[in-house]
């Protein structure tokens, strides 16, 4: 009895348990958009609350979104003054005019800007006390109004992440809340609403994806399931990008991507997200460079760094993203990836140094003061920065080059 007990004992402690969360339907699908009538038809909602951002309005995506909708006759009122990197104080305003409207159900089109207000606007339109909810002094329980959201990028992945970023405008920084109450009901994925999407923001919001990929395998929370989905979102991400920006009509490679993107997104959400993203924050709060931009500029100097403690890793992503087969000559693995994606800012058109983006040098010790307090993402990255090598990071990619 002792010794069964002991055993017992031995094996809870070995036991570790991990969640895997996504949206209770995600659908993908070239000309997937029209079967939004069914989630709405399923709910029978009074009215429903549209939201997204005038460069997605003007791409006419609003309107064929209303299009489908348009049989079911019900009422509808369109909010599209989501702007790029969302403030805590937009989301504010999108509840008030939700909560005006009496709509009881929100859909999402856009990137990641009107995803993200959209998600935090459906969970949060019935709570009081939003500061708490903002500052992280409390968590979102739960989500009483209906959500579906579609991505027009590809992409941040929010349409299937737990997650929403927003600027503080009075600390100047980002900040993300995090809740399965953030999750919709449904993810409608379909490519043919990135086919309007610019080159830069295709880059951009492209090489995010990659972030997440790259970021969610080497995190400390990755699990077997979670590196299915970071592995196969790399391999994608490889064989699509270059022609996703340089030839957007092609369905085929913008199709490639949107599965990128999504996969991304579920391995961000279930592993979380590292470095990169904690020093691509304050650029964001500070000087409102676009999420995707920031993260693609750092992502090179930063796993020059951190790239150190996971060789093993860097030998698997050279495989994933076709550079070469490091197994034999495991120390060289680091610098291909690392080439691979300076080589990707210049194919890419992408900004290759912080100079470029007008980010002042006198800045530098500010902005590694903000980021080295992002401790949610950092200690997800297998390396402990400290505050003097975020410095240099930033310094390194301040001037660019190699
Ligand atoms: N919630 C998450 O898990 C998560 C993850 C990563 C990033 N984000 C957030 O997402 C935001 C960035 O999102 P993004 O990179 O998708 O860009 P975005 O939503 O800011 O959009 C960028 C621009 O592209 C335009 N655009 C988007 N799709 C288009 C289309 N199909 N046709 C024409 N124009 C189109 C928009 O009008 C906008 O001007 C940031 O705020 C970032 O913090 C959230």
């Amino acid at each position: 009895m002792t010794v069964l007990m002991n055993e017992e004992k031995k094996a809870e402690s070995i036991v570790t348990f991990n969640d895997f969360q996504i949206p209770g339907v995600i659908r993908f699908g070239e000309g997937a958009l029209v079967t939004i009538k069914d989630e709405v038809l399923a709910k029978k909602p009074s009215k429903i609350f549209i939201v997204s951002d005038k460069g997605v309005e003007k791409a006419g995506l609003v309107d064929e979104l209303k299009n489908v909708l348009k049989p079911l006759e019900i009422p509808i009122e369109t909010m599209t003054d989501i702007v790029g990197e969302p403030t805590f104080a937009l989301v504010e305003r999108t509840i008030k005019i939700l909560n005006q409207s009496e709509a009881d159900f929100v859909i999402g089109i856009g990137g990641g800007s009107a995803l993200d207000v959209a998600k935090a606007s459906a969970a949060l339109q019935d709570k009081k006390d939003l500061e708490d909810y903002f500052s992280g002094n409390k968590i979102i329980e739960d989500r009483t109004m209906s959500c579906v959201l579609l991505p027009t990028t590809s992409g941040t992945g929010a349409e299937v992440t737990k997650n929403a970023i927003f600027a503080d405008e009075e600390e100047g920084v980002k900040k993300g809340i995090v809740s399965s109450a953030l999750l919709p009901d449904t993810a409608i994925v379909d490519p043919k609403l990135t086919l309007s999407c610019p080159a830069r923001v295709t880059a951009a919001s492209g090489v995010d994806a990659f972030t997440h990929a790259i970021e969610s395998y080497i995190s400390t929370n990755a699990t077997e399931q979670t590196r299915i989905y970071s592995e196969k979102s790399m391999k994608l991400f490889a064989k699509h990008i270059t022609n996703a920006v340089h030839n957007g009509s092609n369905i085929k490679d913008r199709s490639g991507m949107s599965w990128a993107s999504l996969l991304g997104g579920v391995s961000l959400a279930n592993a979380g997200v590292g470095a990169v993203h904690a020093m691509a924050y304050p650029l964001g709060g500070t000087y409102h460079i676009e999420h995707g931009v920031a993260n693609a500029l750092l992502m090179p100097y930063v796993f020059k760094v951190i790239g150190k403690t996971c060789t093993n890793d860097m030998v698997r992503v050279a495989s994933f993203i076709e550079i070469g087969d490091f197994s034999n000559s495991k120390h060289q693995a680091l610098d291909a990836v690392v080439n691979y994606l300076m080589k990707l800012l210049k194919d890419l058109n992408l900004p290759t140094s912080l100079k470029e983006l007008g980010v002042k040098q006198s800045d530098l010790p500010n902005l590694a003061e903000q980021a080295s307090q992002v401790k949610r993402l950092l200690s997800n990255t297998p390396y402990r920065l400290s505050e003097e090598q975020i410095l240099r990071i930033y310094e390194d990619a301040y001037e660019g080059g190699e």
